[in-house]
């Protein structure tokens, strides 16, 4: 794997030794301090961020590699109708691998064809962001220790939720998943992930829109905030932005052993008041998006330690 653009690049059993190396990671860290010294990352974000920029930074810094990049088209020479294609054939010349967040869908994959160093993709419109699956299949693998026979609810904007259509379809290859996607009629999931993964495979699903009414089935919660940024019209998104709001109380029939996850950064969607539950997991799911991420500039850098 050179560049990884979408999560089903990658096989269960890619996933599995990524998940392990980062396990590794965990329990080592020294043994991974100088394993990208002298190597450079650079982060093209064309787009707000603080998680994955940040994450990605961090790891490759403790990873003993450095890290170059900007954080907003306008401090780039984007600004002044340069190229994706162009901006990257340039950082490639600089730089050893790419994390890249852009508003255009597919810009991620564009990259990979001027690049010349590995490219990932760190969020690409409303379509998909693979490095946010891997920290949430780190945290539903700690939590649960299994992929396998979870019942996943995905409640808020699921139209919009680039992380949820890349979650979905790396949790619909393993056996014994089962989705309960909760959302209103107008955020419902994308029809391709219907059409094109959930139905001819077999796998089971429901789209409701009762948060209350799905919760005692739940194995996993993931909450999502509704994309303000994606909606062409404010007064749809006002009308909608706080169609669910997780709380003590819409808990109380939830299983005593539910993961809630949830990729940040919330709005209001989950009350500060759940911070505290022990089922609680979207700061744990922070710190192990740094740890994945880790594990993924190794791979496709292709450092052995
Ligand atoms: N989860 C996530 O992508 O967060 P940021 O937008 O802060 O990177």
């Amino acid at each position: 794997m050179k560049n990884l653009i979408d999560i089903m690049q990658m096989s269960t059993e890619e996933l599995q030794e990524l998940i392990n190396r980062a396990l590794d990671i965990i329990d080592n860290p020294a043994k991974y301090a100088q394993a990208c010294r002298g190597k450079k990352l650079a982060t093209l974000f064309f787009e707000p961020s603080t998680r994955t920029r940040l994450s990605f930074e961090a790891a490759m810094y403790e990873l003993g590699g450095n890290v170059i990049g900007f954080s907003e088209a306008k401090s780039s020479s984007a600004a002044k109708g340069e190229s994706v294609a162009d901006t990257v054939r340039t950082v490639g010349c600089y730089a050893d691998i790419i994390a890249m967040r852009h508003p255009k869908e597919g810009a991620p994959l564009v990259a990979t064809r001027t690049a010349g160093v590995p490219v990932v993709n760190a969020g690409d419109g409303g379509h998909n962001h693979p490095t946010q699956t891997l920290a949430d299949l780190l945290t539903i693998y700690r939590e649960k220790g299994t992929f396998e026979n979870l019942t996943v609810g995905l409640c808020g904007d699921l139209k919009f939720g680039r992380t949820v259509h890349s979650l979905i379809s790396a949790m619909s290859r393993y056996p014994g998943v089962r989705f309960v996607l909760i959302s209103p009629e107008e955020l419902r999931v994308p029809r391709y992930l219907i059409t094109d993964l959930l139905e001819p495979n077999g796998i089971p699903y429901e789209e409701v829109t009762d948060l209350e009414a799905a919760m005692p089935q739940l194995d996993i919660l993931y909450m999502t905030r509704v994309q303000r940024e994606r909606f062409f019209n404010e007064a749809d998104y006002l009308r909608l932005k706080d169609t669910y709001i997780l709380t003590p109380e819409k808990l109380r029939t939830a299983k005593q052993d539910l993961a809630i996850l949830h990729p940040l950064p919330r709005v209001n969607e989950i009350s500060v008041a759940v911070d505290d539950d022990p089922r609680a997991c979207y700061f744990k799911q922070v710190l192990n998006g740094k740890y994945m991420r880790m594990a993924l500039i190794l791979k496709l850098l292709e450092v052995n330690v």
